[in-house]
Protein backbone atom coordinates (compact mmCIF):
# COMPACT_ATOMS: atom_id res chain seq x y z
CA UNK A 1 0.00 0.00 0.00
CA UNK A 2 1.47 3.36 -0.98
CA UNK A 3 1.41 6.72 1.34
CA UNK A 4 -1.77 8.13 1.24
CA UNK A 5 -2.50 10.50 -1.21
CA UNK A 6 -2.18 14.44 -0.39
CA UNK A 7 -3.81 17.17 -1.50
CA UNK A 8 -1.59 20.68 -2.60
CA UNK A 9 -2.08 23.83 -3.52
CA UNK A 10 0.97 25.43 -5.04
CA UNK A 11 1.54 29.57 -4.68
CA UNK A 12 4.26 30.46 -6.93
CA UNK A 13 6.20 32.78 -9.20
CA UNK A 14 7.85 31.34 -11.93
CA UNK A 15 10.81 31.31 -11.91
CA UNK A 16 13.29 28.51 -12.99
CA UNK A 17 13.28 26.60 -9.62
CA UNK A 18 9.41 27.13 -9.48
CA UNK A 19 9.26 25.14 -12.86
CA UNK A 20 11.50 22.60 -11.61
CA UNK A 21 9.21 22.23 -8.21
CA UNK A 22 5.88 22.23 -10.92
CA UNK A 23 7.42 19.48 -12.56
CA UNK A 24 8.12 17.09 -9.66
CA UNK A 25 4.76 17.65 -8.33
CA UNK A 26 2.85 17.12 -11.39
CA UNK A 27 4.72 13.50 -11.64
CA UNK A 28 4.22 12.71 -7.95
CA UNK A 29 1.99 10.22 -8.28
CA UNK A 30 1.32 10.34 -4.33
CA UNK A 31 -0.22 14.12 -4.73
CA UNK A 32 -3.43 15.31 -5.82
CA UNK A 33 -2.88 18.78 -7.65
CA UNK A 34 -5.54 21.06 -6.84
CA UNK A 35 -4.80 24.02 -8.05
CA UNK A 36 -1.66 26.60 -8.66
CA UNK A 37 -1.89 30.94 -7.71
CA UNK A 38 0.65 32.69 -9.40
CA UNK A 39 2.01 36.11 -7.61
CA UNK A 40 4.72 38.95 -8.26
CA UNK A 41 8.12 37.64 -7.22
CA UNK A 42 11.00 36.61 -9.67
CA UNK A 43 8.77 39.41 -11.67
CA UNK A 44 6.13 41.39 -11.97
CA UNK A 45 2.77 38.73 -11.79
CA UNK A 46 2.18 39.64 -15.72
CA UNK A 47 5.40 38.00 -16.74
CA UNK A 48 5.22 35.04 -14.23
CA UNK A 49 1.86 34.30 -15.31
CA UNK A 50 3.08 34.39 -18.88
CA UNK A 51 5.99 32.23 -17.59
CA UNK A 52 3.21 29.91 -15.83
CA UNK A 53 0.94 29.42 -18.84
CA UNK A 54 4.29 28.45 -21.18
CA UNK A 55 4.96 26.28 -18.73
CA UNK A 56 1.87 24.41 -18.63
CA UNK A 57 1.69 24.21 -22.39
CA UNK A 58 5.01 23.26 -22.98
CA UNK A 59 5.34 20.09 -19.89
CA UNK A 60 1.66 19.34 -20.26
CA UNK A 61 0.47 20.20 -16.94
CA UNK A 62 -3.00 19.33 -15.95
CA UNK A 63 -3.86 21.49 -12.74
CA UNK A 64 -5.97 25.32 -13.06
CA UNK A 65 -3.40 27.81 -12.88
CA UNK A 66 -4.86 31.39 -11.25
CA UNK A 67 -3.50 34.98 -11.40
CA UNK A 68 -3.22 36.81 -8.21
CA UNK A 69 -1.81 39.71 -6.49
CA UNK A 70 0.61 42.07 -8.17
CA UNK A 71 1.23 44.36 -4.90
CA UNK A 72 3.24 43.31 -2.01
CA UNK A 73 0.45 44.06 1.38
CA UNK A 74 3.06 47.49 1.95
CA UNK A 75 6.15 49.02 0.17
CA UNK A 76 6.99 48.97 -3.22
CA UNK A 77 7.18 45.88 -5.73
CA UNK A 78 10.52 44.02 -5.10
CA UNK A 79 10.98 41.83 -7.37
CA UNK A 80 14.46 39.71 -8.76
CA UNK A 81 14.69 40.77 -12.17
CA UNK A 82 17.98 42.83 -11.49
CA UNK A 83 19.77 39.32 -10.91
CA UNK A 84 17.62 36.80 -13.31
CA UNK A 85 16.37 39.92 -16.44
CA UNK A 86 13.08 41.06 -17.15
CA UNK A 87 12.09 37.57 -18.09
CA UNK A 88 12.42 36.58 -14.27
CA UNK A 89 13.82 33.15 -15.64
CA UNK A 90 17.21 33.68 -18.23
CA UNK A 91 18.31 30.57 -20.47
CA UNK A 92 21.74 29.87 -21.82
CA UNK A 93 19.45 28.33 -24.85
CA UNK A 94 16.42 27.83 -26.67
CA UNK A 95 13.35 29.99 -24.64
CA UNK A 96 9.46 28.09 -23.80
CA UNK A 97 7.83 29.07 -26.84
CA UNK A 98 5.49 32.03 -26.31
CA UNK A 99 1.85 31.19 -25.35
CA UNK A 100 -0.74 30.76 -28.62
CA UNK A 101 -3.17 33.26 -28.45
CA UNK A 102 -6.07 31.07 -27.74
CA UNK A 103 -3.77 30.09 -24.60
CA UNK A 104 -5.10 33.67 -22.68
CA UNK A 105 -8.55 31.94 -22.40
CA UNK A 106 -7.22 28.71 -21.83
CA UNK A 107 -6.86 28.90 -18.11
CA UNK A 108 -8.82 29.44 -14.92
CA UNK A 109 -10.80 32.42 -14.78
CA UNK A 110 -11.13 34.40 -11.39
CA UNK A 111 -8.49 35.70 -9.28
CA UNK A 112 -6.09 33.23 -7.13
CA UNK A 113 -7.31 34.44 -3.55
CA UNK A 114 -10.57 33.54 -3.76
CA UNK A 115 -9.44 29.89 -5.93
CA UNK A 116 -7.09 29.39 -3.31
CA UNK A 117 -10.00 30.33 -0.57
CA UNK A 118 -12.96 28.50 -2.29
CA UNK A 119 -10.06 25.20 -2.38
CA UNK A 120 -9.38 25.41 1.37
CA UNK A 121 -13.15 25.62 2.02
CA UNK A 122 -14.28 22.46 -0.06
CA UNK A 123 -11.48 20.48 1.56
CA UNK A 124 -11.16 21.49 5.00
CA UNK A 125 -8.12 20.08 6.77
CA UNK A 126 -6.98 18.23 3.60
CA UNK A 127 -4.53 20.99 2.27
CA UNK A 128 -1.16 21.14 2.19
CA UNK A 129 -0.14 24.54 0.87
CA UNK A 130 3.23 25.10 -0.88
CA UNK A 131 4.82 27.90 -0.78
CA UNK A 132 7.61 29.45 -3.06
CA UNK A 133 7.08 33.09 -3.38
CA UNK A 134 6.59 35.54 -2.00
CA UNK A 135 3.49 35.23 0.17
CA UNK A 136 1.52 37.64 -0.56
CA UNK A 137 -2.13 35.71 -1.87
CA UNK A 138 -1.55 33.55 1.05
CA UNK A 139 -1.58 36.16 3.55
CA UNK A 140 -4.70 37.81 1.59
CA UNK A 141 -6.75 35.17 1.65
CA UNK A 142 -5.99 34.61 5.12
CA UNK A 143 -7.27 38.12 5.73
CA UNK A 144 -10.36 37.94 3.57
CA UNK A 145 -11.16 34.27 4.94
CA UNK A 146 -9.82 33.59 8.39
CA UNK A 147 -11.94 30.61 8.84
CA UNK A 148 -9.17 29.11 6.31
CA UNK A 149 -6.56 29.36 8.92
CA UNK A 150 -8.06 26.41 11.23
CA UNK A 151 -8.45 24.55 7.73
CA UNK A 152 -5.31 24.25 6.21
CA UNK A 153 -3.39 20.98 7.12
CA UNK A 154 0.09 22.52 7.17
CA UNK A 155 1.93 25.62 4.72
CA UNK A 156 5.23 24.13 3.84
CA UNK A 157 7.56 27.22 1.95
CA UNK A 158 10.86 28.03 0.76
CA UNK A 159 11.79 31.38 2.57
CA UNK A 160 13.64 32.79 5.12
CA UNK A 161 16.88 31.94 6.55
CA UNK A 162 18.83 30.66 10.24
CA UNK A 163 21.58 32.72 9.02
CA UNK A 164 22.48 34.55 5.87
CA UNK A 165 19.83 36.18 3.39
CA UNK A 166 20.52 36.24 -0.01
CA UNK A 167 18.43 39.51 -1.10
CA UNK A 168 19.83 41.41 1.35
CA UNK A 169 22.79 40.53 4.09
CA UNK A 170 19.73 39.74 6.10
CA UNK A 171 16.65 38.59 4.45
CA UNK A 172 15.81 35.60 1.74
CA UNK A 173 13.99 37.26 -1.44
CA UNK A 174 10.84 35.24 -0.79
CA UNK A 175 10.47 36.86 2.92
CA UNK A 176 11.96 40.26 1.78
CA UNK A 177 9.35 40.86 -1.04
CA UNK A 178 6.64 41.19 0.96
CA UNK A 179 7.62 41.04 4.77
CA UNK A 180 3.84 42.03 5.78
CA UNK A 181 2.63 39.54 4.18
CA UNK A 182 4.76 36.80 5.33
CA UNK A 183 3.92 38.30 8.74
CA UNK A 184 0.25 37.84 8.50
CA UNK A 185 1.24 34.06 7.65
CA UNK A 186 4.07 33.57 10.24
CA UNK A 187 1.20 34.69 12.92
CA UNK A 188 -2.08 32.68 11.44
CA UNK A 189 -1.72 29.34 13.77
CA UNK A 190 -0.74 27.49 11.51
CA UNK A 191 1.11 24.51 10.54
CA UNK A 192 4.29 25.65 9.21
CA UNK A 193 7.34 24.28 8.27
CA UNK A 194 10.06 26.43 6.48
CA UNK A 195 13.06 25.60 4.34
CA UNK A 196 15.35 28.41 4.77
CA UNK A 197 18.52 29.55 2.91
CA UNK A 198 20.63 27.59 5.62
CA UNK A 199 18.95 24.49 4.45
CA UNK A 200 19.43 24.77 0.40
CA UNK A 201 22.54 25.81 0.65
CA UNK A 202 23.29 21.85 1.40
CA UNK A 203 21.74 20.97 -1.77
CA UNK A 204 24.17 22.38 -4.93
CA UNK A 205 23.72 22.03 -8.17
CA UNK A 206 26.82 22.86 -10.63
CA UNK A 207 27.52 22.32 -14.36
CA UNK A 208 27.61 18.92 -13.96
CA UNK A 209 24.21 18.77 -13.24
CA UNK A 210 23.44 20.99 -16.40
CA UNK A 211 25.75 17.70 -18.49
CA UNK A 212 23.79 15.13 -16.88
CA UNK A 213 20.74 16.96 -18.60
CA UNK A 214 22.41 17.60 -21.61
CA UNK A 215 22.92 14.06 -22.00
CA UNK A 216 19.40 13.03 -21.63
CA UNK A 217 19.30 14.02 -25.47
CA UNK A 218 16.01 15.00 -25.84
CA UNK A 219 14.67 18.57 -26.85
CA UNK A 220 12.90 19.00 -23.42
CA UNK A 221 15.98 18.08 -21.33
CA UNK A 222 18.29 20.16 -23.57
CA UNK A 223 15.39 23.18 -23.27
CA UNK A 224 15.92 22.74 -18.98
CA UNK A 225 19.46 22.53 -19.48
CA UNK A 226 19.82 25.94 -20.89
CA UNK A 227 17.74 27.31 -17.94
CA UNK A 228 20.00 25.56 -15.37
CA UNK A 229 22.92 26.49 -16.61
CA UNK A 230 21.94 30.23 -16.22
CA UNK A 231 20.40 29.18 -12.86
CA UNK A 232 23.65 27.66 -11.88
CA UNK A 233 25.39 30.99 -13.34
CA UNK A 234 23.61 33.13 -11.44
CA UNK A 235 26.04 32.69 -8.72
CA UNK A 236 29.62 32.95 -10.89
CA UNK A 237 30.04 33.88 -14.47
CA UNK A 238 31.56 30.33 -15.41
CA UNK A 239 28.99 28.20 -13.16
CA UNK A 240 31.80 27.16 -11.42
CA UNK A 241 30.80 28.00 -7.95
CA UNK A 242 28.33 25.70 -6.92
CA UNK A 243 24.78 27.23 -6.81
CA UNK A 244 22.33 26.37 -4.14
CA UNK A 245 18.85 24.69 -4.99
CA UNK A 246 15.84 26.60 -3.70
CA UNK A 247 11.99 25.84 -4.57
CA UNK A 248 12.64 22.27 -4.93
CA UNK A 249 13.98 21.23 -1.95
CA UNK A 250 9.85 21.51 -1.24
CA UNK A 251 8.53 18.70 -3.83
CA UNK A 252 12.06 16.65 -2.61
CA UNK A 253 11.23 16.29 0.89
CA UNK A 254 7.25 15.21 0.07
CA UNK A 255 9.37 12.38 -1.65
CA UNK A 256 11.63 11.63 0.69
CA UNK A 257 11.01 13.42 4.32
CA UNK A 258 13.91 11.10 5.42
CA UNK A 259 16.80 13.17 3.82
CA UNK A 260 15.81 16.06 5.89
CA UNK A 261 16.07 17.07 9.61
CA UNK A 262 13.69 19.50 11.44
CA UNK A 263 14.16 21.73 14.46
CA UNK A 264 10.92 23.29 16.36
CA UNK A 265 11.06 26.93 16.87
CA UNK A 266 9.34 30.13 16.63
CA UNK A 267 9.44 32.51 14.03
CA UNK A 268 8.61 35.88 13.80
CA UNK A 269 9.18 38.49 10.61
CA UNK A 270 11.37 41.73 11.39
CA UNK A 271 9.55 44.15 9.59
CA UNK A 272 10.97 47.92 10.77
CA UNK A 273 14.81 46.55 10.63
CA UNK A 274 16.50 49.57 8.41
CA UNK A 275 19.11 46.38 7.55
CA UNK A 276 16.81 43.68 8.82
CA UNK A 277 13.72 43.81 7.23
CA UNK A 278 12.42 40.95 6.02
CA UNK A 279 14.96 38.92 7.97
CA UNK A 280 13.11 35.39 9.44
CA UNK A 281 14.72 35.71 13.37
CA UNK A 282 14.35 32.01 14.50
CA UNK A 283 13.98 31.63 18.23
CA UNK A 284 15.09 27.72 19.00
CA UNK A 285 14.71 28.18 22.93
CA UNK A 286 11.16 26.62 22.70
CA UNK A 287 8.85 26.47 24.73
CA UNK A 288 10.90 28.04 27.32
CA UNK A 289 11.14 31.13 25.35
CA UNK A 290 8.64 31.53 22.92
CA UNK A 291 5.86 29.20 21.21
CA UNK A 292 6.41 26.70 18.90
CA UNK A 293 5.03 28.18 15.74
CA UNK A 294 7.58 26.60 12.77
CA UNK A 295 9.43 23.10 11.71
CA UNK A 296 12.50 24.74 10.82
CA UNK A 297 14.60 22.53 8.45
CA UNK A 298 18.32 22.79 8.99
CA UNK A 299 19.99 19.31 8.34
CA UNK A 300 20.10 17.76 4.62
CA UNK A 301 21.48 14.82 3.06
CA UNK A 302 22.08 17.17 0.24
CA UNK A 303 23.73 15.22 -2.30
CA UNK A 304 21.36 12.54 -2.17
CA UNK A 305 18.50 15.37 -2.36
CA UNK A 306 20.22 16.46 -5.64
CA UNK A 307 20.51 12.79 -6.63
CA UNK A 308 17.27 12.11 -6.72
CA UNK A 309 16.05 15.70 -8.36
CA UNK A 310 18.35 14.50 -11.09
CA UNK A 311 17.01 10.55 -11.36
CA UNK A 312 13.34 12.33 -11.24
CA UNK A 313 13.73 15.06 -13.75
CA UNK A 314 16.17 12.24 -16.00
CA UNK A 315 12.48 9.83 -15.51
CA UNK A 316 10.31 12.90 -16.68
CA UNK A 317 12.68 14.24 -19.34
CA UNK A 318 13.86 11.21 -21.27
O1 LIG B 1 15.31 33.05 -2.42
C1 LIG B 1 14.90 32.06 -3.33
C2 LIG B 1 13.48 32.27 -3.76
O2 LIG B 1 13.36 33.48 -4.49
C3 LIG B 1 12.98 31.17 -4.73
O3 LIG B 1 11.63 30.91 -4.49
C4 LIG B 1 13.15 31.79 -6.09
O4 LIG B 1 12.23 31.27 -7.05
C5 LIG B 1 12.83 33.23 -5.78
O5 LIG B 1 11.41 33.36 -5.76
CA1 LIG C 1 10.02 30.95 -6.34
Amino acid sequence: MGKPVKKIWLDTDPGFDDWLTMLLLGSNPQIDWLGVSIVTGNAPVDITWDNALRIKAHDGLKVAIYRGCEQPLAGAIETAQRILGDSGMPTTGDALPPRAASDASSDAAGHAVDALIAAVRAHPGEITVIAIAPMTNIATALMKAPDIAGKIVEIILMGGSTDQGNHTAAAEFNIYADPEAADVVFRAGIPLRMFGLNLCRQLLVTNVEVARLRALGTARASMLAGYLEAYVRIRSPDGSVPMPMYDPVVALYLEAPQLFQFLPAHVAIELRGELTRGMTVCEFRVPRRAAVTTQVAHLADGPAAIELLMQRLSAILA
